[in-house]
């Protein structure tokens, strides 16, 4: 392909966002989902909180923001999936082609991600019914714990709602119909906000609110280890979907004259403000209940219930709660799996349909690895656990973190200065000059030394 110093505008083939709030929708439906309502809370209790949490709010503003406006800026030069838009961009910029490797480790990541993403997701979907029924109403702290073992020691159970979550998965990105998906987070995480508002109030009033602030915002660094500190990090890119090029993708999309800075901004404090929100619902009821903050990926499914329990129509919210967040996860699924079908599409020239069963019949079958982690294959581990623990690990502290990097590096030290001022701001004014010191500096310069942090040399 021949470089191109001076392209002319270039559009996407697949049409644009209606709006820049449809964009945001669609992104913060990506990035809201079982990293801010599961994750956050179960790896903050098992780092001691507060200096977590602390260093995870300075890890998405100084690293994640500036990457996620690198993404939206190279997905929007672009206008491809993001293998395809790494390669023009690499050719134009640099003469590189090979940047394309970007697109592909970011696809595998996507892979790898949903495959456990998935099992989570079905244990939310699980809950739906579990609430429905009654099944929390009363219950103590041993009760609720016993119905979440239930689930996670059966594998019969927890690989059938595996199953359903990716099914419901498969036929969304088959059928393409992320624009009535759309629609529905307009109504859904609204709602999603509104009911943990409610649970909030349960927190504030029924259970120990001040020591769940206690535990979430006062800093006591010596509990933070080395590996909170790279775990942090993982998750600041886990939890606003970047470092893979799902935001690259969704980019493509977004129509030339809207703002890259604010749009990011809205949703990397929108992703935030969700997560703390969990938060604070969680750790007052987890101290009031002597549970044990450091008790792992269960966190969740063993505090929560407690409040559906004691709260008037809690059967109904619980069911509610877990109905949503279960949509929460279905939208970030998709942006998980869309660029690699994406991929096949162009790469194998497979329809779609054929595209989106085939990837996600072969996420579904990995997921099974983590399906098993908590029961049949639970004695089986190896480095940091089971499959389930490894896969956390490596895709969200490890790939996530270089894809990130190789992105920030990319757009700060390879594309030229007009190429991104032209999307940020053609002025060049105080927050595009802002964006470029940390995206030249900062952020990779950060990402570096918490690694050298992690293997001991810094
Ligand atoms: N951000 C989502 C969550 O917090 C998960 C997710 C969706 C994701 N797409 C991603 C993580 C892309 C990394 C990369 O639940």
């Amino acid at each position: 392909m021949a470089t191109d110093p001076a392209p002319a505008r270039r559009t996407s083939l697949h049409g644009e966002w209606s709006s820049r709030f449809a964009f945001i929708l669609a992104v913060a439906g990506s990035a809201v989902g079982l990293g801010n309502v599961w994750k956050f809370p179960y790896i903050a209790g098992e780092n001691g909180g507060g200096a977590f949490v602390l260093f995870y709010l300075l890890c998405v503003f100084l690293i994640g923001l500036p990457i996620m406006m690198a993404e939206i800026l190279i997905g929007r030069r672009g206008r491809r999936n993001p293998v395809a838009t790494m390669e023009l961009l690499g050719n134009e910029e640099a003469g590189n082609p090979h940047w394309r490797l970007i697109g592909l480790v970011g696809i595998s990541a996507g892979i790898l991600i949903l495959s456990f993403y998935s099992v989570i997701a079905g244990w939310a979907a699980a809950y739906i019914l579990k609430g429905a029924s009654g099944a929390f109403t009363g219950l103590d702290a041993n009760g609720v714990s016993q119905i979440f073992t239930g689930l996670a020691e059966s594998a019969a159970v927890t690989g059938f709602w595996h199953t359903v979550f990716m099914l419901m998965t498969i036929v969304v990105v088959a059928n393409g119909v992320e624009r009535g998906l759309e629609k529905a987070v307009r109504v859904l995480m609204p709602s999603l906000i509104a009911l943990l508002l409610v649970l909030l109030g349960y927190s504030m009033v029924a259970a120990d609110f001040s020591a769940g602030v206690d535990f979430l915002f006062a800093p006591r660094f010596s509990e933070l280890t080395r590996d909170g500190v790279l775990v942090a990090l993982g998750h600041a890119f886990f939890t606003l979907s970047v470092g893979m090029g799902a935001v690259m993708a969704y980019g493509a999309y977004l129509p030339d004259e809207h703002s890259i800075g604010k749009t990011a901004a809205a949703i990397v404090a929108a992703d935030t403000g969700i997560a703390l929100l969990a938060g604070l619902v969680i750790f007052p009821i987890v101290f009031a209940n002597g549970l044990d903050p450091a008790i792992g990926p269960g966190l969740i499914f063993q505090s929560l219930p407690l409040a559906f329990g004691q709260l008037p129509g809690g059967s109904l919210v619980a069911t509610a709660f877990f109905l949503l967040l279960t949509f929460a996860a279905w939208t970030s699924a998709i942006s998980l799996m869309e660029p690699g079908v994406a991929w096949l599409i162009e790469t194998m020239r497979l329809g779609r349909t054929a595209a989106a069963w085939l990837l996600g019949g072969t996420i579904w079958l990995l997921g099974f690895l983590s399906a098993f982690s908590s029961n049949l294959l639970s004695g089986f581990t190896f480095f940091r656990g089971t499959f389930f623990d490894n896969l956390d690990y490596l895709t969200a502290n490890i790939m996530l973190p270089l894809g990130g990097l190789a992105i920030v590096f990319f757009a700060g030290w390879i594309m030229c200065r007009n190429s991104t001022a032209d999307e940020i701001d053609p002025q060049a004014g105080r927050g595009y000059r802002i964006w470029r010191f940390l995206a030249r500096w900062v952020a990779p310069v950060a990402v570096v030394l918490v690694f050298l942090n992690v293997i001991g040399l810094f």
